[in-house]
């Protein structure tokens, strides 16, 4: 991996006086501290939830059977479509006077999947972003610039209220209006900014537009997250704004951002904050619990909240969990992509993110980009859309680019796809996450 200067910041690493309890508890006492959680938050979930209770009930298994650890495995999954049948409140485990406050997540189709929040949740959501800002290098005193969406989607507020509780001082900008994200930038001098690492290039392009030199922003930190990036984006963010870029997880039916992050020192896959959140991952086909090590799908038990206890949610997205390195706690790897995303190519499964990672190695191609799937006949095609780098315009650079891509494509994941490369600032931006996979193939 490309080696930055990291003049920006002057320290990585935390003292430990400034970490939580268990950031660096030996495993015994966190899996103590699980456990008697975890049976709080199964008999929680049973006793306040009916839909919680109907499926113990008939899959045979009650709170009480939770003896170890490894009983989790006994309890039926909740997936989206539970939340989605329970609309809006039936998941709810407090009377709703104790509801603090509700974030919903829009969905592509159906209604949106409704979340709730006691005041006590909302402090440990705080909690949780503000320990994860900390390992992302932010201190007490830093400026945050916060362009994640505000509203019903839980990355504005999440980082927001995060963020303060760090003793952070938060410039609450939202999404959109990149020109003004960028004057904003300039005049106010933040540390930190929090966004879509996708509207973060966004961002960046528009620097160069504004004959703006990005390496001579104020910005030490970017804490990105909300969609998969890969470690080549990374390597483009930190060089062009000479500053750190770490990744930050979360979704909106375990808490919302700061359910694991990534710590500056190391960044070397997402820490999860398992004294809030019980990972497994387990195999998507079977549902068989996977050891550690093995990829498959990210699964969580929420351990401590209260309006809405999640028993076993399947999150779609792929990972494998790892050992703690900079902090106690188990990490997850970069997240490859979700099951959803999963492109099947006559029999090869490709993710976005590995064609993310290809894009890098070709100078002519920017990192903007779009995957378009269309059918001739029987045969699913797939598309590459992707931008030209602006100083990229000649036509034989960019057939170049072209051919090259597909050959990496070809050589290293096994498929045949066809390369198109775009003028600058042609294809969709969003000022969240980013759309890569456009399905143009008839429904059946
Ligand atoms: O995206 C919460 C969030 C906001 C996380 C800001 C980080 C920063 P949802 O809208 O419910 O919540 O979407 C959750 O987004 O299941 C993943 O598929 C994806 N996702 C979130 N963070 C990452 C990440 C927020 N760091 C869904 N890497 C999740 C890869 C991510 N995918």
């Amino acid at each position: 991996m490309l080696q930055i200067p990291l003049r920006k910041l002057d320290r990585l690493e935390p003292e430990p006086a400034e970490l939580d309890r268990y950031e660096m508890a030996s495993n015994g006492d966190l899996h103590a501290w699980q456990l008697t959680q975890l049976a709080w938050s199964l008999r929680h979930a049973y006793d306040n939830v009916p839909h919680y209770r109907a499926k113990f009930d008939a899959a045979g298994v009650h709170p009480q059977d939770l003896k170890s650890l490894e009983d989790i495995a006994k309890f039926p999954f909740t997936a989206k479509a539970d939340l989605r049948a329970n609309y809006p409140f039936g998941m709810f485990a407090v009377p709703e006077q104790r509801v603090a406050r509700i974030h919903a997540s829009s969905g592509t189709t159906g209604k949106p999947t409704v979340v709730g929040y006691t005041k006590r949740d909302l402090d440990t959501w705080a909690d949780v972003v503000a320990r994860s800002i900390r390992a992302a290098g932010g201190r007490s005193g830093m400026k945050v610039h916060n362009a994640y969406g505000y509203g019903l989607f839980t990355g504005g507020l999440g980082a927001h209220y995060g963020a303060e509780r760090l003793g952070c001082t938060v410039i609450p900008v939202s999404g959109g209006m990149t020109e003004r994200q960028v004057q904003l930038i300039t005049d106010f001098k933040p540390d930190i900014i929090t966004v879509t690492p996708s509207y973060m290039l966004a961002i960046l392009d528009e620097f160069r537009k504004q004959g703006l030199d990005p390496r001579k922003s104020s910005l030490r930190i970017g804490i990105f997250g909300a969609e998969p990036w890969t470690n080549a984006m990374r390597e483009e963010i930190e060089e062009a704004f000479d500053m750190h870029a770490v990744d930050i997880y979360g979704l909106s039916e375990v808490m919302g951002p700061g359910v694991a992050s990534e710590c500056v020192e190391t960044k070397d896959g997402l820490h999860i904050w398992e004294d809030h959140f019980y990972p497994e991952v387990i195999d998507p086909d079977s549902g068989k619990v996977l050891p550690d090590g093995e990829e498959g799908e990210l699964v969580f038990t929420s351990l401590t909240k209260e309006a809405m206890p999640i028993i076993r949610y399947r999150t779609r997205d792929l990972t494998r969990l790892l050992p703690g390195t900079a902090r106690a706690m188990r990490r997850m790897e970069k997240v490859t992509g979700r099951t959803d995303d999963m492109i099947i190519l006559r029999g090869v499964n490709v993710f976005p993110t590995q064609i993310e990672e290809k894009l890098l190695t070709i100078p002519a191609l920017s990192m903007h980009y779009q995957l378009v799937l269309t059918k001739t006949g029987r045969m699913d095609e797939m598309e590459i859309h992707v931008e030209a780098r602006p100083d990229a315009d000649a036509p034989d650079i960019r057939t170049a680019a072209a051919s090259r891509l597909e050959q990496a494509i070809k050589d290293t994941i096994g498929i045949t796809s066809r390369v198109i490369v775009r003028d600058p600032d042609t294809i969709e931006r969003s000022a969240g996450k980013a759309k890569r996979i456009v399905d143009r193939r008839p429904q059946a």
